[in-house]
């Protein structure tokens, strides 16, 4: 039966009851039970990162250059705080969009403009080579703009294959794409590499530092294994990085950058065709929160450098005891050697599927990969007080999964 349109209205709190009685039956993020979509750093990271949207819950950021001009001037500083934390040159630019998937899409439509703009259209069809491991939001762009997708094995180590990169690109190659680190295994392709590909072969290298990108110089900073990724690497053209992941930032927030101003020219949107006059964006969307931008500049501004920091080494901490943890379960191995806090959990002894499935029954939303099979979790700190509770969940289920009676997988991966 469809919902049909109320008649009446209702109070504020019956309809906000209902809302918090339909959510109970939902998943419990804040135990730690869900495996991504939600970032937490901590109480007062949170709290600020609320004020500031509710400070501006009304303002609708498409009005930032006209009527919002704080909005505009938190947007600038953003994006510029970002392109010192990003190591890019002088002459940089960079946007804020509504998320990772936009930042692609337009870093995408930029450099499929320029290779337009420098190549001519002439009937060919631009494609975009990267790993295997790279994230969809290439593919949805590729079909937005109909342009090919060429996905390369990854090395044994799970590391973009450079030379076999270099065997799919030709002359219609608009992008080559590296990820610090990819989405499955949470490892940083070899972004140095890629760039001297990308200089000598006079390729648009991008970046997609979506889910590492606020997380990964702080974790350098305590001495770790983070290599470099950044805009000081000369082929990197435009890397994006999302605020509201590891930035702690509230949803909807990335940005994208680009090391030349000219390129930065083929990111927006500008057109004069209707009784209205002029209508540019850097957006894909039109209107957008403009909670998300005030929320942003006010939690890189709480938190600077040292608390980025500070929360680094909390949840890297905690990322140590998760691994040691699995190291000490029997059949259960890390996949690769991941840099930061994304962490997929492989077997060659039992179904790491059916193991996540007996771990969904107790309450434990499964995050998998297919190729190789494996439990996937993109950790925050929320995930660090339910840690020993996971872990001896996770063996319990490891166990069970090597019995005869266990049964077989139904499970399939999705994200
Ligand atoms: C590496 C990477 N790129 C892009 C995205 C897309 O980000 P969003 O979901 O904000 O569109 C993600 C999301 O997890 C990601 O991990």
């Amino acid at each position: 039966m469809r919902k049909t349109f109320p008649k009446a209205g209702r109070s504020h709190p019956d309809v906000l009851a209902e809302i918090r009685a339909r959510k109970a039956g939902d998943a419990d993020w804040r135990g730690g039970r869900v495996p991504l979509f939600v970032f937490k750093a901590d109480d007062a990271v949170d709290e600020i990162g609320r004020a500031a949207f509710n400070e501006m819950f009304a303002e609708n950021a498409l009005g930032a250059k006209r009527a919002f001009l704080s909005l505009g001037q938190m947007e600038r500083e953003v994006v510029e705080m970002g392109l010192d934390l990003f190591r890019a040159p002088d002459g940089a630019q960079g946007f804020m969009t509504t998320g990772g998937t936009e930042s692609i899409i337009m870093a995408v439509q930029a450099a499929r403009n320029l290779a337009r703009a420098e190549r001519g259209n002439a009937g060919h069809r631009g494609n975009l080579v990267m790993p295997e491991t790279a994230h969809p939001a290439f593919d949805k762009a590729a079909r937005l703009m109909d342009l090919e997708v060429r996905r390369v094995p990854a090395g044994s180590d799970y590391r973009a294959d450079v030379a076999a990169l270099a065997r799919h690109v030709d002359g219609d190659t608009i992008m080559l794409v590296g990820s610090a680190p990819c989405f499955p295994f949470g490892i940083i392709d070899p972004i140095e590499a890629l760039s001297k590909l990308a200089v000598s072969k006079g390729l648009w290298l991008h970046v997609d530092a979506c889910v590492g990108g606020y997380l990964a110089p702080f974790v350098r900073d305590l001495g770790r294994n983070v290599p470099d990724f950044e805009m000081h690497l000369p082929g990197v053209m435009s890397l994006s990085a999302d605020l509201h992941k590891f930035g702690y930032t509230p949803k909807p927030a990335s940005t994208v950058f680009y090391r030349d101003a000219a390129h930065a020219l083929h990111h927006g949107f500008d057109a004069d065709v209707w009784p209205n006059g002029r209508f540019a964006t850097t957006t894909i969307v039109g209107t957008r929160p403009g909670g998300a931008v005030a929320g942003a500049w006010a939690v890189i501004n709480h938190l600077g450098r040292e608390g980025y920091r500070r929360l680094a080494g909390e949840l890297m901490a905690a990322i140590d005891r998760y691994r040691e943890g699995i190291g000490a379960i029997a059949g259960l191995h890390v996949i690769g050697d991941p840099h930061l806090s994304i962490v997929a959990v492989g077997s060659d002894e039992v179904d790491v599927f059916r193991v996540a499935e007996l771990m969904a029954a107790k309450g434990w939303v499964a995050g998998l990969t297919q190729r190789p099979k494996g439990l996937h979790r993109m950790m925050s700190l929320l995930h660090a007080p339910s840690m020993e509770q996971y872990l001896s969940d996770l063996a319990a289920c490891t166990a069970e999964a090597r019995t005869a009676s266990a049964g077989f997988a139904q499970i399939k991966a999705t994200y």
